[in-house]
């Protein structure tokens, strides 16, 4: 395995394998890697030749300074599961390689961003997009791996690579949990034992409320899950919206869309956590 710092360094190990002919899959992450990165790396290592994994806590797609600060880091941990993963690099750039220049894009992704995540994270998907399309033309990879539970960021990717036109195929992985069925997160590492055990209610909520699709209207089922959310002390939903699953706006009625999934960001004390659920896929 590769532990590669530099720009430079990265492009000259990356060409050097192109020219033998070989596919380069990439997981960009933030580190403090889980089991949900994990899965992105297994399935990238499938579907290609070699495995670039990034690490790098991007400034810019957080409107919360706090929160950048405390973002979970350990390099040393994270590259010894990617070594055990059988990664051949990964790319830990500071933030100078990354942005030698300040990076002023702005993106315009029309209704996608101005909802849910977006519309709660003011900026956070123009840095999702500045970081990604910047490590996108300095990996330059055929495949790239994304979770679903950020269901959001997904669809801004694709939406990203559709405009600039990239030749990248995105590949979605489904949301991995833990046992007791808490969405895999980096923030999780942040929450004591005593708010782990609480959080749990999310997802229990989230399963809960599929059987009442159908039954109950979409607004019913949001005021349920959220007043059942609430009811725990220290969790507090910022927002749960039940939208189609393409263009991410709120539905109204269940026969709106043919793919519906329900997405909810809540704070556990002072970590927010997000997770999302699919109603309908037909
Ligand atoms: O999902 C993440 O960890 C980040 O948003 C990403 C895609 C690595 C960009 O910094």
């Amino acid at each position: 395995m590769d532990l590669i710092h530099t720009v430079s360094k990265l492009q000259e190990a990356i060409s050097a394998l192109r020219t033998s002919g070989k596919t380069v899959g990439f997981v960009p992450t933030m580190g403090a890697l889980h089991a949900g990165h994990l899965s992105l790396v297994k399935q990238c290592l499938i579907d290609n030749d070699i495995c670039v994994v990034s690490i790098f806590v991007n400034p810019t797609q957080f409107n919360n300074k706090e929160d950048l600060v405390k973002y979970p880091r350990n390099l040393e941990r994270d590259s010894r599961y990617l070594t055990q993963a059988g990664v051949s690099i990964i790319f830990a750039p500071s933030e100078e390689e990354v942005y030698p220049e300040p990076d002023t894009r702005q993106f315009d992704f029309g209704q996608i961003d101005k909802v849910m995540e977006g519309k709660h994270r003011p900026g956070h998907f123009n840095g999702v997009a500045q970081v990604v399309s910047r490590l996108f033309d300095i990996v330059k990879p055929d495949k790239a791996y994304f979770g679903e539970k950020d269901f959001q960021q997904l669809a801004i990717i694709r939406a990203m690579v559709k405009q600039l036109a990239l030749h990248v195929e995105i590949v979605a992985m489904p949301i991995v949990r833990e046992n007791s069925g808490l969405a895999m997160s980096s923030r999780n590492e942040r929450l004591t034992a005593e708010q782990k055990e609480i959080a749990i209610n999310i997802s229990k909520a989230l399963f809960q409320s599929k059987i009442w699709v159908g039954d109950y209207s979409v607004q019913d089922l949001v005021k349920k899950v959220v007043e059942t959310i609430n009811s725990f002390d220290g969790l507090d939903v910022e927002y749960f919206e039940v939208v189609d699953g393409y263009s991410l706006q709120s539905i109204a009625d269940w026969s709106e869309a043919n793919y519906v999934v329900g997405c909810i960001a809540v704070y556990c004390g002072e970590v927010r956590l997000i997770d999302d659920i699919v109603y309908i896929k037909a």
